[in-house]
């Protein structure tokens, strides 16, 4: 097929087949990090700002990696020391930094929405590294591709993710790439945090751990985003962890082949604990280095396409 977007917003947005397209593309980029040296010229002479208004390890690490990689240029904007904290709009921000003819920006932002906003009024390629509760293209796609590696298909299998659905953009997105891959979907929490409105979308809700992990081929497990809660939706960390968290006694519920997934950051001793976050269930550090290839290849897309 041929890639015609020029951004990457939301895998809603984004038919099987184009999501296929990434995977596929991806698994030809993983090789490059394999290689003595690791850098292809696929993005030389194009100019790529990282531009994260919310806070971020893995995923701008990961962006930053892949951009160089691919040999681009990059500038790394930090949002505390930018224009915006003198009361310029973001809509001018990101105009004045394509007026300095910048081909890619990556962006993080605690709106949702603000990446589609922004695309809608530049010519330049946008790719979002997360917007609010909203989307993280990218995650779940990462996610999405190390099923895929370790089970290898999406069809048919049962995936269930596990903790603060409502807030979590990381949850969304995998919902919609999974639901358009053909996978079985299980949402699971306390009914504060997965409610049952979830059904609409076509994925189980659950709010009991045994019955959301009986038949699981794959479970995320998702922190709390205490960040974006504005009321107490739970009592304690403690109860939580008693009722939802993964560890030696609840993973009993799984299969023995299941994996045990989790994009990061990890709050140890809540939604799993240390052994099965290192055990031989687990792939979160795979998935880290899959993020890597699956960035390198929606940068080369998204930054290839014809105009
Ligand atoms: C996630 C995020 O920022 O949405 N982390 C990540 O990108 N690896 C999940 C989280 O913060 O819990």
């Amino acid at each position: 097929m041929q890639w015609t977007r020029k951004d990457l917003l939301s895998l809603y947005d984004l038919s099987a087949e184009e999501i296929t397209y990434i995977l596929d593309t991806a698994e030809e980029f993983k090789k490059v990090s394999e290689r003595r040296v690791k850098k292809v010229p696929a993005l030389r002479g194009k100019t790529v700002v990282n531009f994260f208004v919310e806070p971020s390890t893995r995923t701008r690490v990961s962006f930053e990696l892949a951009e160089q990689r691919l040999s681009a240029d990059i500038v790394n904007m930090q949002a505390q020391a930018s224009s915006l904290l003198k009361g310029e709009t973001l809509l001018d921000t990101v105009k004045n930094i394509e007026a300095l003819q910048v081909d890619l920006v990556v962006m993080r932002h605690s709106a949702p929405g603000a990446q589609a906003f922004i695309a809608r009024h530049l010519s330049c390629g946008v790719v979002n590294a997360g917007d609010g509760a909203h989307s993280h293209p990218t995650q779940a796609l990462l996610d999405i591709f190390t099923i895929r590696e370790k089970k290898g298909r999406i069809a048919g299998l049962n995936v269930t993710i596990v903790g603060d659905i409502i807030h979590s953009r990381v949850a969304r997105s995998n919902i919609w790439g999974l639901l358009k891959l053909g996978a079985n979907v299980t949402v699971a929490g306390p009914a504060t945090m997965v409610p049952k409105e979830f059904e609409s979308i076509g994925v189980r809700v659950c709010h009991n751990l045994k019955d959301a992990l009986k038949d699981a081929d794959v479970v995320n497990m998702l922190r709390i985003q205490r960040e974006r809660q504005t009321a107490g939706f739970f009592p304690s960390t403690g109860e939580y962890a008693k009722f939802f968290g993964l560890n030696h006694d609840t993973m009993k519920y799984l299969k023995p082949d299941a994996l045990v997934m989790h994009p990061g950051p990890i709050n140890r001793d809540v939604e799993l604990t240390g052994d099965i976050a290192d055990g031989p269930n687990s792939v979160i550090l795979e998935q880290v280095t899959n993020g890597l290839a699956i960035r390198m290849a929606v940068l080369y897309l998204v930054g290839c396409v014809k105009k």
